[in-house]
């Protein structure tokens, strides 16, 4: 039946085989090409069968692991199953997979952690070596041989180009309704011949729906029919209303201070649960006729769609709680119309999201007082997730937000210290810091103006006091007054986290 309806073309109908017989033609070494983005579009049937393979080889006592690029984070079918079985020796661009960061952080898997949009460039470049294989997840095949993408896109498009091998899973879970809605642009190219990328509203179309595809270099097909699989968003609590609030009432502000209209600027907003709180508050906002061009579809953007506050999002990825991706497929001719996915390096494009004027949210782990933000590293040396696409959206946005809880580990870390132990973004891409404590408009204020703002508006009031006193005190001591600090005492609140458990003394 599934090979009827999702697989028209008889020449890929020829090559279904089983997820095993597929994972039998992947050898020790091999750098493998995977879809996914965050928990959608991964292959999950391919990456078990590999992860039980590799499993066997070692019990046997032969070395087997691979190295793996995605679009972003993928289920536990891929990255937490190859990681459990100790199968993967190298990982880029983004995880979120408890197991693979436990690997990541005891030194047993190496791992780059990359800017979203530059991960296909560099794979043309070379810089990222050869591709061997290419595992993508697929809705269905057409009869001309075209591939109808899945819930992400991600880097499938690169991947289906370079790689010598490609392996395709047809997912019968996903909506038939995805076919359409995805625009697939194949005008990207390197220095010297690239062109201006024509989109200039976040709903214009500039691609093709499908992915082409070479068939000689297809040698599997497998048919699955598993459901994607994201965290389910806890319900926001009072923090995350709080920061949810300033938010709002900030960005009604600035729509009349700066004359914007009631549509606002296209949104760009991070994962997780406090941006999808931003989400929800905005349906109760006079904005209209929103736009969204963003990395991920989260729940909070269909209840906009259903609500009419939000026209059109454009992304690379769904990223739903379980029964809002169930909610999507039984309802997907409701939204089809309203969203578009694209390829990471359309949809985080900085040529793009600088010509829109996204306004981009996105969450943190740590700023400091001069305004530059860690999103990645604890205690400067364990990475949590990785960059992502916030560095994209950060530099380039009209606006550029971090929000965060004003302390973390039930109040033993103050998430503003007087320097961070990692900085992803430097104070110049930081224009807004906002923690349930309140929000500080940080454009246009020079350092010292920023760390007053930023104590005085973001700082747990446990913390505060330290912070000044840290304050006062570099302003005596300091080699230099534009940014006054101690360097041997800035990283000390980090120093004490780790030897007792708590930044307070
Ligand atoms: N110091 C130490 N640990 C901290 C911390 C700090 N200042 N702030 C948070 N943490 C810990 C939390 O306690 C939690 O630990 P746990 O997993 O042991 O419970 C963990 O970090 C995650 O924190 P949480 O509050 O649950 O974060 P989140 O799910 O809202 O994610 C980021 C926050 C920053 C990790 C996440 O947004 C991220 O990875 N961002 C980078 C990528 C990005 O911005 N992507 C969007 C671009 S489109």
């Amino acid at each position: 039946m599934l090979q009827q309806a999702r697989i028209r073309n008889s020449d890929f109908r020829s090559k279904i085989m089983s997820a095993e017989d597929a994972a039998a033609l992947i050898s020790d070494g091999s750098t493998i090409g995977m879809s996914g983005f965050t928990g959608s579009g991964y292959p999950k049937a391919v990456p078990l069968a590999l992860a039980d393979r590799i499993r066997a080889e070692h019990a046997r006592g032969n070395p087997f692991r691979v190295k793996i690029w995605t679009g972003a984070s993928t289920g536990p079918e891929l990255d937490g199953a190859l990681a459990e079985a100790d199968g993967i020796e190298f990982r880029l661009p983004y995880n979120s997979d408890p197991v693979a960061r436990q690997r990541i952080n005891d030194g047993r898997m190496d791992y780059v952690d990359m800017h979203l949009s530059q991960v296909a460039p560099m794979a043309w470049q070379g810089f990222l070596g050869r591709l061997d294989t290419a595992v993508i997840e697929i809705a269905g095949i057409t009869p001309e041989g075209d591939l109808i993408p899945s819930s992400s896109v991600g880097n499938n498009k690169t991947w289906l180009d370079i790689a010598e091998r490609i392996i395709l899973e047809v997912n019968d879970w996903q909506s038939p309704l995805l076919d359409g809605m995805h625009d697939i642009y194949y005008g990207t190219a390197l220095p010297p011949n690239r062109v201006p990328i024509p989109l200039i509203r976040p709903d214009d179309r500039i691609g093709q729906p499908h992915f082409r595809v070479d068939p000689a270099k297809v040698a599997a097909v497998v048919a699955t029919d598993a459901p994607d699989r994201n965290a389910p968003f806890s319900p926001p609590g009072a923090t995350a209303e709080a920061i949810a609030g300033h938010i709002l009432e900030f960005l009604t502000w600035e729509a009349r201070r700066a004359g914007l209209p009631p549509s606002l600027l296209p949104l760009q907003s991070g994962v997780g649960n406090v941006p999808n709180a931003v989400m929800a508050g905005l349906i109760d906002t006079p904005f209209e006729q929103m736009t969204a061009f963003t990395e991920v579809i989260q729940d909070g953007m269909l209840d906009m769609i259903e609500a009419g506050t939000l026209r059109v999002a454009s992304a690379t990825a769904f990223s739903l709680s379980p029964e809002k991706a169930q909610y999507f497929n039984d309802n997907a001719a409701r939204f089809r119309d309203r969203l578009i996915l694209r390829p990471q390096e359309i949809s985080n494009n900085p040529e793009l999201v600088r010509r829109l004027g996204c306004i981009a949210m996105n969450c943190l782990i740590e700023a400091d007082i001069y305004g530059n933000v860690n999103s990645t590293r604890i205690m400067g040396s364990r990475v949590q997730n990785g960059i992502g696409g916030s560095g994209d959206f950060a530099r380039n946005g009209y606006l550029s937000i971090f929000m965060t809880p004003s302390t973390a580990k039930g109040g033993a870390i103050s998430a503003i210290v007087p320097q961070c132990s990692h900085v992803d973004h430097i104070g110049q891409d930081v224009q807004v810091l906002v923690t349930e404590q309140g929000l500080a408009d940080l454009r246009g204020l020079s350092p010292r103006q920023k760390a007053e703002a930023i104590v005085a508006r973001c700082a747990h009031p446990a913390y505060r006091p330290m912070l000044e006193d840290y304050m006062a005190r570099a302003a005596r001591l300091s080699h230099g007054q534009y940014a006054p600090s101690l360097p041997s005492e800035a990283l000390s609140w980090h120093q004490r986290f780790m030897e007792t458990g708590s930044m307070m003394p």
